[in-house]
């Protein structure tokens, strides 16, 4: 009894053995020919089509559809609006047009204007990839189970949601048709917003911004723009991660726009850091100085994104490149849409200034927590930028907004519910909701496309719009 058993034990384990084998020999084969394949062809389409001849691939048609794609695939229409800030940039502005009202001003004036605020190394579309879907004739924005993606294995854990009460994931879709006039925000320096008036953005001047000027500059700019264009006082403003940062961060400065916001809804309200940080951004930080003396762009090719996504399509890749994913959001697999991981990858990475990530872990770093503005690494620096030798702090405790919610997370691995507590306890007004997602699980990104994030996050972000 005992040999037989130790004998079935031995075969399963050589079994076993082999089968990692081959396994791996087939997974080192492929990044071999993935390595040879690089040294061969350089331009991006290429490599798309060819990873996509390799056995075991798939496709999500999303991964390389772009801002405008993506939104006329849902049967939207858009808009493009360049605004110019004071210190000389163009950002775009993307509208998403609800082809079902009147495109002209007086129909569209009707709906509330809405800003969508992504964060760092994201643009618009963030607010537009949770899921698949489609405008219905009658209004309703109807999303698909993931049956409608490639190699769907999960069954019907998506399930799609028919009928006009329920709330769709894609947050700016849903907006866009619950009576809503959105407009998409891409901050200085990402893909869709690298127009200057006099800088060309192979100037390293053009990459010289940290956090402080989108503060300073492009927030104000698009919210001037939105409320002359559409004839408001004020506008509804959700923000994502360094998107509140930068809201915090205004409001901090001004009254004006304080009241200018109504409301301001934070998703994941980043301001203070007390070194919980679990991401592996925090691995930058002995980089802090380099990313400071060279301005560009990060990540330094705009080829990489589309690269590894690509080659994330693929059943044997696709798990490795789910492990990157979760070193950095901390994700977890249960929580998204797997079918959607490289629709996902291939939205984050989209461009910001080697300072905009430097002035980060300068955050990540700092002992108090506090949120400074960028360090120079210098006082003679500091002094000329500043007017002192050391940044400025943002106090939030001077904030007179009362018409901000907070919407978080347990498992957030970049804001931590203590930073949040610190954050909550020195707003000086009250808040019109402050909202932990009732999932132990939910991270950073979940809050945008997790799952079941419509009934999650968008009910609760409509209920609060509601009141205003
Ligand atoms: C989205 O759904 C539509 C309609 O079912 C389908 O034709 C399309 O291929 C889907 N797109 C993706 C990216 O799965
Ligand atoms: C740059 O801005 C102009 C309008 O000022 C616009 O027509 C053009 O498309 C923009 N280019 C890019 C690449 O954003
Ligand atoms: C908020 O109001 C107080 C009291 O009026 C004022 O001292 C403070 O400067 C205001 N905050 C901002 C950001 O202007
Ligand atoms: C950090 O912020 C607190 C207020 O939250 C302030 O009292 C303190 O002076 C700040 N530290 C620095 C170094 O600015």
């Amino acid at each position: 009894m005992f040999i037989i058993t130790t004998k079935k034990i031995l075969i399963e384990c050589i079994r076993y053995s082999i089968r990692m084998l081959i396994m791996f020999t087939i997974i080192i084969t492929y990044i071999f020919f993935i390595l040879w394949l690089m040294l061969q062809l350089t331009s991006a389409s290429y490599w798309n089509t060819l990873f996509h001849l390799l056995p075991g691939s798939f496709r999500n048609d999303d991964t390389n559809r772009n801002i405008y794609e993506l939104i006329e695939s849902r049967g939207f229409k858009y808009e493009q609006h360049f605004v110019e800030t004071n210190d000389g940039y163009i950002l775009q502005l993307v509208r998403i047009i609800n082809p079902l009202i009147a495109n002209d001003d007086e129909h569209y004036n009707r709906l509330k204007p809405i800003l969508l605020h992504h964060g760092f190394q994201c643009t618009g579309t963030s607010w537009l990839i949770a899921r698949n879907g489609t405008l219905l004739s009658n209004g309703i924005f109807q999303e698909y189970s993931d049956e409608h993606e490639s190699t769907a294995s999960y069954g019907n854990r998506f399930n799609s949601y028919p009928t006009k009460d329920t709330v769709g994931d894609s947050l700016g879709f849903v907006l866009a048709t619950k009576g809503y006039d959105v407009w998409l925000a891409n901050y200085r320096g990402s893909i869709y917003s690298t127009n200057h008036t006099r800088l060309r953005t192979d100037s390293s001047e053009f990459w010289k911004f940290s956090i402080d000027e989108m503060i300073l500059y492009d927030l104000p700019a698009e919210i001037d723009y939105i409320l002359e264009k559409t004839q408001r006082k004020s506008l509804s403003y959700i923000g994502h991660s360094q998107g509140n940062l930068m809201m915090f961060g205004l409001m901090s400065l001004s009254d004006y726009y304080s009241e200018r916001i109504r409301p301001f809804i934070a998703l994941s309200p980043v301001f203070y850091h007390d070194g919980g940080i679990r991401s592996a951004l925090t691995r930058f930080i002995p980089f802090i100085d380099y990313l400071r003396s060279n301005p560009s762009m990060v990540p330094f090719s705009s080829g990489t994104r589309s690269f590894f996504s690509n080659v994330c399509e693929n059943i044997l890749t696709k798990q490795l490149c789910f492990n990157m994913f979760y070193q950095f959001t901390g994700t977890i697999m249960d929580n998204i849409n797997p079918n959607r991981l490289t629709v996902f990858t291939s939205n984050i990475g989209m461009g910001s200034s080697s300072w905009n990530a430097a002035h980060l872990l300068q955050l990540y770093k700092r002992l108090d927590g506090n949120f400074t503005s960028f360090d120079m690494g210098d006082s003679v620096k500091n002094l000329d930028r500043y007017g002192q030798s050391e940044p400025f702090n943002y106090d939030a405790s001077i904030i007179n907004s009362t018409n901000i919610a907070l919407i978080y997370t347990e498992n957030d691995w970049f804001n931590t519910i203590e930073q949040i507590e610190r954050l909550r306890k020195t707003l000086p007004k009250k808040l019109i909701d402050d909202y932990l997602i009732p999932n132990e699980w939910y991270g950073h990104v979940d809050l945008l496309w997790g799952y079941n994030v419509g009934k999650m996050v968008n009910q609760r972000i409509l209920n609060i719009l509601n009141h205003y």
